[in-house]
């Protein structure tokens, strides 16, 4: 008798809504025996589980990791040696800020085969939700991706973020608008340059706002729930567009 083989796929979920999950994420997704998910992953996706599944949440609770990156990392790789077909699902691309890198080396280091399917990124979703190219010809030819975390530093540098026709998103740092803006109108970016934060993009409380370094950095930018949001920054960021208020969405 051969034992079965595990196999693990990496899955990336999309930016909330289970309609942005890949064919190819939905099928694997459909005939999982083990899942573990984190907290970016909404509650429809638990409609798309297999019945008799195991299923592992692994997200932060209350500002808390709930499982260690090792536990995770040791989930995947025990349910491959036992056989079984293990989709780690992950939010937007599995690549981008996901921890996603310390999981393919432990799954390498172990002998476990596995596949990452990628999936549609906040990057690309945010700027699709404010209806805007953030590489639109003419006002930007890069993108600077990072992580918000990185602006609770004192000692941040905002210079580099200053680069000719860039647009500068950031992750993990909707809360950090106001000081984003004021060091980079320091670091000598022009106020009028525009700004937006997506919050929730594809999810029912969706919501564009768009503004200037000037206004954003005196508190006109403020996040409106607790849930993901992404800032853009740049001359491309003109063309986003902002939701609407709630009088001009009410007449509508
Ligand atoms: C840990 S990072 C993971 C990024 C993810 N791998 C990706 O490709 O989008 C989480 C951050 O992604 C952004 N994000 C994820 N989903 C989002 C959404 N639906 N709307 C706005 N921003 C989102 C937020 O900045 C959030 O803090």
């Amino acid at each position: 008798m051969t034992s079965k083989i595990g196999f693990v796929s990496l899955v990336g979920a999309g930016p909330g809504h289970p309609d942005y999950l890949t064919v190819k994420g939905a099928r694997v997704l459909s005939q999982a025996e083990v899942i573990v998910y984190d907290a970016l992953i909404s509650d429809e996706f638990r409609a798309l589980f297999p019945a008799n599944s195991e299923i592992y949440f692994v997200g932060k609770r209350c500002g808390r990791h709930s499982t260690s990156q090792e536990e995770i990392c040791a989930l995947l790789v025990n349910g491959a040696q036992r056989g079984k077909r293990v989709v780690r699902l992950k939010g937007g691309d599995p690549g981008l800020f996901s921890r996603g890198g310390e999981e393919i080396l432990a799954l390498r280091a172990a002998g476990v085969s596995f596949e990452i399917i990628p999936g549609v990124s906040s990057v690309f979703a945010g700027a699709a939700a404010a209806l805007f190219s953030p590489t639109h010809r003419g006002l930007s030819n890069r993108l600077l991706v990072f992580d918000g975390h990185a602006l609770r530093h004192d000692d941040f540098d905002f210079r580099p973020l200053l680069a000719h026709q860039a647009t500068t998103v950031v992750l993990m740092g909707s809360r950090q608008v106001e000081r984003l803006a004021a060091g980079l109108i320091g670091a000598g970016a022009s106020p009028e340059l525009p700004i937006a934060l997506v919050e929730n993009a594809t999810l029912v409380d969706e919501h564009v706002a768009v503004s200037t370094l000037a206004r954003a950095a005196a508190g006109d930018l403020v996040p409106r729930s607790d849930g993901p949001g992404i800032i853009y920054v740049g001359a491309a960021v003109a063309l986003a567009q902002a939701s609407p208020s709630g009088a001009a969405k009410a007449a509508a």
